[in-house]
């Protein structure tokens, strides 16, 4: 179970595992950290390395060393940078840690704040600029980047790393100020909540809108046929998320990798679809809002974790008929906690179905029949990219459907005033789903595998169920009316309705 216990916990790991950045201590005896992100822009996140002090070293000045030539903003490729010693005697004293053990090669380097974006590198290549005793300070050019992978694994040279990161806001900093200095573990406040920040979609949109060219009967003016379906969406959500990461740089390897979440909100779609046409048609996932970002993290070359909210819309349906169908599913998610990989803990989560309107208006000399199934998909996926050698993409689809489905029947109908007439008789029952599913694209060996994925919660529930016209037809459909989700229909082309078909759309249903 995941709780908000245990995301307070992970703020208790955070703080007491790893010191908050410090400045003034040089990082040479083999631990440093860095703690970095303000649970808005950027999760709060800790990375702690550990490992031989011949392995990491510092280039700040609280090592002695000041650097120039090194952009804030540099992320990707290499740094050419100079690196001369200076300061207090007592600072000065550890610029010889660069070059422990002969050479700073292949050292992993605490970078000053105001160099590169990420807080460690790697140098690739150093060469002495002046020495000491030619009259000026010691000096050097040194050659830095993020392929932490390119470090040899040679000799005891070992370089684990702890990372542990939150996307929460103020009140976790206050947390935080709170627990320093360290309190017993576990030592919090369970009433704390998290606040991250809530997103609110909402818009209309077309989802489909095909027509075709209809001849008419005894060459007359042919007419046209067409399926147009305009969806209108409203999402509301707030997603919270931990990362427990740990393994190490040298040698490679990873040994934890735990991603927990926590979700709450709901989702809400109405369908006006207007059918004239037939056929069978799946619309595939449709992006209707732009991604949103949610604070995510970037130890670039270690880890990254860029987490995002997306909304799909799908139309499934197979139609023969004539109709304006209104209709459309609305789910409430109070609690969706998500552990991922499973190994790592269960999941769990609640969905309760609200109604919306439904309305239906078929034609009236038709025999008519059909099922379409409109889903609405928010869903939160992470890329996480570890050490270069595992970048995977999971996923947590909140999948909500509304399925309707119609057999109805024209009858000739004998009015009291001699005039013929049709009459429709039939039934229309409307279902709501939700799945709720968590998985990955791509593998984090020896964690989880490519292609996992898991249902968390499932349901699916008759909304509505309703019968028309003639008595004496209901019973012949009801048993056509399973609850069925149309999934995955195979695309045919739209056909034109038979001729003779047609007439005038009679409201039949309305709830
Ligand atoms: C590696 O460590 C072991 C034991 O700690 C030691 O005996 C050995 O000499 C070390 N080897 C190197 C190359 O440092
Ligand atoms: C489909 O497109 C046609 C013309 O492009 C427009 O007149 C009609 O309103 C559209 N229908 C829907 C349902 O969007
Ligand atoms: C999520 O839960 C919080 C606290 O229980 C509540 O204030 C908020 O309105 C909920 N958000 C949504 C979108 O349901
Ligand atoms: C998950 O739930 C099952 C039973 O529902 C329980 O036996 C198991 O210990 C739980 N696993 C974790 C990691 O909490
Ligand atoms: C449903 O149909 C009735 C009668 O035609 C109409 O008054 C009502 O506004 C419709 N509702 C929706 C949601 O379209
Ligand atoms: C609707 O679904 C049922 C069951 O899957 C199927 O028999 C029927 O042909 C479908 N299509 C229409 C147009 O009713
Ligand atoms: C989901 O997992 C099953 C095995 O549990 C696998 O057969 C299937 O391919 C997976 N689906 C995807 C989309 O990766
Ligand atoms: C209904 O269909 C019949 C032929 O099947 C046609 O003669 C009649 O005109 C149609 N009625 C309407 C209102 O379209």
């Amino acid at each position: 179970m995941f709780d908000k216990r245990t995301l307070a916990l992970y703020i208790t790991l955070v703080a007491t595992v790893f010191a908050r950045n410090d400045w003034t201590q040089p990082c040479i005896s083999g631990s440093c950290s860095y703690d970095t992100g303000d649970g808005v822009k950027t999760a709060y996140s800790s990375l702690a390395l550990n490992g031989d002090p011949s392995v990491l070293s510092d280039i700040t000045t609280a090592a002695g060393w000041e650097i120039s030539g090194c952009n804030p903003g540099w992320k990707t490729g290499a740094a050419n940078v100079v690196v001369t010693c200076t300061g207090s005697a007592k600072q000065m004293a550890h610029c010889d840690h660069l070059f422990q053990g002969g050479n700073a090669m292949n050292k992993v380097v605490r970078l000053p704040q105001d160099c590169g974006v990420g807080p460690f590198a790697r140098v690739v290549r150093s060469s002495q600029v002046q020495r000491r005793d030619e009259g000026g300070p010691e000096m050097h050019a040194l050659t830095l980047d993020y392929n932490f992978d390119q470090l040899p694994a040679t000799g005891n040279r070992t370089l684990s790393f702890n990372i542990a990161s939150l996307n929460a806001p103020s009140d976790v900093q206050g947390q935080r100020r709170r627990l320093y200095p360290l309190p017993r573990f576990g030592s919090f406040d369970k009433s704390s909540t998290i606040n991250a920040p809530p997103i609110h979609l909402t818009t209309g949109i077309p989802l489909f809108n095909q027509s075709i060219d209809c001849p008419a009967a005894d060459g007359g003016i042919g007419f046209s046929a067409a399926l147009g379906v305009n969806a209108d969406v409203t999402v509301d959500a707030l997603v919270s998320m931990a990362f427990q990461v740990s393994g190490s740089i040298l040698p490679p390897k990873l040994d934890v990798f735990k991603l927990t979440g926590t979700l709450n909100g709901s989702a809400a779609v109405d369908f006006d679809i207007t059918a004239n046409a037939h056929g069978s048609f799946s619309t595939g996932p449709i992006p209707i809002f732009p991604p949103v970002g949610i604070p995510g993290l970037d130890f670039i070359g270690i880890f990254t974790a860029g987490p995002e909210f997306l909304v799909n819309a799908q139309l499934d349906a197979d139609l023969n008929l004539e109709a304006d169908i209104k209709t459309g599913v609305e789910w409430t998610f109070p609690n969706v906690e998500v552990v991922f990989p499973p190994s790592q803990g269960n999941s769990s989560a609640q969905a309760i179905p609200g109604q919306r309107p439904l309305n239906l208006s078929v034609g009236t000399n038709v025999t008519a029949s059909g099922n379409i199934t409109g889903h609405l998909i928010p869903r939160v996926q992470v890329g996480v990219t570890i050490l270069k050698f595992a970048t995977a993409q999971i996923f947590v689809d909140l999948d909500t459907s509304a399925t309707f489905g119609l057999q109805a029947e024209a009858g000739a109908a004998a009015s009291t005033d001699g005039s013929s007439s049709t009459s429709l008789s039939g039934c229309a029952q409307l279902d709501a789903g939700v799945a709720i599913r968590a998985g990955a694209v791509g593998a984090i060996k020896p964690i989880f595998d490519d292609g996992i994925n898991f249902t968390i919660f499932s349901e699916d529930v008759n909304i509505a169920k309703q019968c028309f016209g003639k008595p004496s037809s209901k019973r012949e459909y009801v048993g056509l009316l399973e609850s069925r989700h149309v999934s995955h229909v195979e695309k045919r082309n739209l056909l034109c309705p038979s001729l003779g078909e047609g007439g005038v759309l009679e409201s039949v249903l309305s709830l």
